[in-house]
């Protein structure tokens, strides 16, 4: 959501890489921002002082085990992302 408020060019040339250069979301957020939307999430989180299990959460959903203080939530959110692709609910950013 960040992405596509406030960098929407930026955004556009991510979904062109994702859909028609078959990148992932993190590949193509890297190539076009040289940061990836977790990362984003991250830096977010950390600023708005988020309780360090919803950092964990956001900074590590498509790499749960490199969550080293509380993988469980980032496990959650990473498993929701499974679920909405396999029932069809947008990309999770997994493509
Ligand atoms: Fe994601």
């Amino acid at each position: 959501m960040v992405i596509f408020q406030y960098f929407p060019r930026e955004f556009d040339e991510i979904l062109l890489l994702v859909n028609e250069e078959g990148m992932s979301f993190l590949e193509a957020e890297r190539t076009v921002l040289d940061v990836t939307h977790p990362e984003i999430g991250w830096w977010l989180a950390e600023t708005w002082n988020l309780p360090t299990e919803l950092i964990d959460g956001i900074a590590h959903h498509h790499q749960p085990a490199a969550a080293e203080n509380h993988p469980e939530i980032a496990m959650l959110v990473h498993l929701s992302d499974i679920l909405c692709k396999m029932f069809q609910m947008g990309s999770g950013g997994m493509n």
